[in-house]
């Protein structure tokens, strides 16, 4: 693995030996603190973040490393017109590794082809976020104690939601995996998506609308916001973007071990009231993002 920009990038063995890595930093972090001392990340976001980012350089500064970047790109050259194979030998050439976010769908694969050190997806439009995924994979193994046998819901926008994407992806190669797809029909799961992993592995899946008509059958619910940045017309994301608020009074329905996942950052999908619900695992999950990064940097820069 040079480059982490699509989850199929990281085989199992290697899934396996960062959520071990990850593990042992989260028990012994002093361990750890100097390993990447003398390498630098950069961290170029030409899109908004809080968790990405900042656990991005929060990993790196953990691990005895120095982060530079911009966090719009307003304030580079990429004003004045740069591209995207310029920025990056540029940017190369300063730092060890950079951790990109782009709107545009496969904008970090392509400065991939440009770029004489490791390029981590930070996230490309509406198409994939691996390192979403591995934070969501490593929050599933420590609640459910196991990433197989499991019937998942996805819940929200499942047409823009690039998290989902790739954790769709990354769990099809999991034993006995179920997807239950809740969206309204607008939002449904992109065809790619059903015919390259879910039809083509023959993994189980049904689309629902009611979130309360199979909440009572998951192990994991996944929610997600409705991503107004994507949508063209903003009258179609009003209309849509209160599809689905789990609160209190839907938890009733679910399982006493449902685990309650999200990406974040939440609109209205959940409401506060859950947040006190031991099945709410979402915060746990933002902080093993920055464990499972500082795996993942300290993996692509072959310090361990
Ligand atoms: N989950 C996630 O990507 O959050 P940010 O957009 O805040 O980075």
């Amino acid at each position: 693995m040079k480059h982490l920009i699509d989850p199929m990038d990281i085989s199992i063995d290697e899934l396996e030996s960062l959520f071990k890595l990850a593990e042992e930093i989260i028990k012994n972090e002093d361990d750890f603190n100097n390993i990447c001392s003398h390498k630098i990340l950069a961290t170029l976001f030409y899109e908004p973040s809080t968790r990405t980012r900042f656990s991005f350089e929060a990993a790196m500064l953990r691990l005895g490393g120095q982060v530079i970047g911009f966090s719009e790109p307003g304030s580079s050259s990429v004003m004045k017109g740069e591209s995207i194979p310029d920025t990056i030998r540029t940017v190369g050439s300063y730092v060890d590794i950079i951790a990109m976010r782009h709107p545009k769908e496969g904008a970090p694969r392509y400065a991939s082809y440009y770029s004489q050190v490791p390029i981590i997806n930070a996230g490309d439009g509406g198409h994939q976020h691996p390192t979403q995924t591995l934070t969501d994979l490593l929050t599933i193994k420590r609640t459910k104690g196991q990433i197989s046998n499991l019937t998942m819901g996805l819940c929200g926008d499942l047409k823009f939601g690039r998290t989902v994407h790739s954790l769709i992806k990354a769990m099809s190669r999991y034993e006995n995996i179920k997807f239950i797809l809740i969206s309204p029909q607008e939002l449904q799961i992109p065809e790619y998506i059903k015919m390259e992993i879910l039809n083509k592995k023959n993994i189980p899946f049904i689309e629902v609308e009611r979130l309360e008509d199979v909440i009572d059958k998951l192990d994991i619910l996944y929610m997600t916001r409705v991503q107004k940045e994507r949508f063209f017309n903003e009258a179609d994301y009003i209309r849509l973007k209160d599809s689905y608020i789990l609160d209190k009074e839907k938890l009733k329905l679910a399982r006493k071990d449902l685990s309650i996942l999200h990406p974040l950052p939440r609109v209205n999908e959940i409401s506060y009231e859950v947040d006190e619900d031991p099945r709410a695992c979402y915060f746990d999950q933002v902080e093993y993002g920055m464990f499972i990064r500082m795996a993942l940097i300290t993996k692509l820069l072959g310090v361990m």
